[in-house]
């Protein structure tokens, strides 16, 4: 798979942009603030309808316009059209000139993992961070996971919302739990399933980047224990005080351990940072091994941090991307980028919003 077409209009920094991309490995050369991530970035918008800066889709309009446009022509299994516009009143997202109407005809079209400084919060950070990690993954591979995880995610708002009022509704509320353990359930399900498939793949990624032998586990730590609604009935009280669904899936955790320690809180640096990459390694190895193609890969700066061994881990995804006629976007400044990696790759440079082939 691999996008053949970028088009933007008022994105970031960028005015206008039309560029054609071949497969293969693309270097976004640039000095810092020239607009190298904000590719990457409008990448993984058109893929996912998120950023991964975390941001909503006003801060990527560009300073003092209306809206942004992002679109780009994606070679697969077929060819196809994406055309999305944002602007504070309208949002449209077009596949192949047609609206799309529901969420899980669009997603897919464009597969992307993506490696940025802020994967160290898989490790650091909340286990909404992790949570969101398992989802993406699942949205990834299995059509019905992501209106599953809607509907168990509204039913917990709605829930919550009755047990905010002064008095509650029985009868609404007994519906709700019920609609609740049964989606749970099958969250859960699907959770459990996939850990143990993306666990090998993290630990052969882990280290084949890492100088030491630590021994890496990961393990899906469900805040259910045993039966949902059983424990739900037991947390009622609590419940009521909170005011809230204090056990279910949204609390759900993925837990990872290095010779059996918590990689969080006895992890040094170094082996935090391998172990976010290492998990999005693993990533890109499962979707490739479903799907049978390789996902875009976009690359922000992370490689210019690692030493060359590091680095080196690298190189079987490299590979794998380039068996499927898959593609890399990988930006870096001049004075950082691994020079090893550069076998027959692309060179663009980045400068104040305009991109420019260098061969
Ligand atoms: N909404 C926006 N409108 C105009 N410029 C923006 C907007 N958001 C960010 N920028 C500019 O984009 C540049 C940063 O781009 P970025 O892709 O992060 O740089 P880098 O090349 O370092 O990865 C900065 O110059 C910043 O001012
Ligand atoms: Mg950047």
């Amino acid at each position: 798979m691999h996008l053949a077409h970028l088009r933007l209009r008022d994105f970031r920094n960028y005015p206008r942009l039309d560029t054609d991309f071949a497969p293969g490995f693309h270097l976004l050369l640039g000095e810092n603030a020239q607009g190298k991530t904000n590719i990457l970035e409008a990448v993984y918008l058109m893929a996912t309808l998120r950023s991964f800066r975390g941001v909503g889709g006003a801060q990527m309009i560009r300073h003092g316009q209306k809206g942004y446009f992002v679109g780009g022509k994606v070679v697969g299994q077929g060819e196809h059209e994406i055309k999305m516009y944002w602007s504070a009143r309208e949002r449209n997202l077009a596949l192949d000139n047609r609206p799309v109407k529901k969420l899980t005809d669009y997603l897919g079209t464009l597969r992307v993992v993506v490696f940025c400084t802020e994967d160290l919060q898989l490790v650091k950070g909340t286990s909404r961070t992790r949570r969101r990690f398992m989802d993406l993954l699942l949205s990834q591979t299995q059509p019905g996971y992501l209106p599953l995880l809607q509907r168990y995610l509204r039913t917990v708002r709605s829930r919550n919302a009755l047990l905010r009022q002064p008095a509650l509704d029985e009868a609404s509320f007994a519906s709700f739990t019920n609609e609740l353990v049964r989606a749970g359930n099958e969250l859960m399900a699907a959770r459990r399933e996939l850990i143990p498939k993306v666990s090998p793949l993290t630990r052969l990624a882990y280290r084949r980047i890492s100088h030491d032998a630590e021994e890496l586990r990961m393990e899906y730590d469900p805040a259910v224990k045993q039966d949902f609604a059983v424990e739900l009935a037991q947390s009622r009280a609590r419940e009521r005080s909170y005011r809230a669904t204090l056990i279910g899936p949204h609390r759900d955790d993925l837990r990872l351990l290095l010779n059996d320690r918590s990689a969080a809180q006895f992890g040094s640096e170094g082996q935090k940072r391998t172990l976010a990459i290492a998990l999005k390694m693993a990533q890109a190895e499962y979707l490739t091994g479903i799907h049978g193609s390789a996902p875009v890969l976009l690359i922000d700066d992370v490689m210019g941090e690692l030493d060359a061994k590091r680095r080196g881990g690298f190189l079987p995804l490299l590979e794998r991307s380039r068996e499927t006629s898959g593609q890399v976007f990988m930006t870096a400044t001049e004075e950082n980028w691994p020079r090893e990696l550069g076998r027959d790759l692309q060179r663009w440079e980045i400068k104040d919003g305009k991109l420019g082939g260098r061969g």
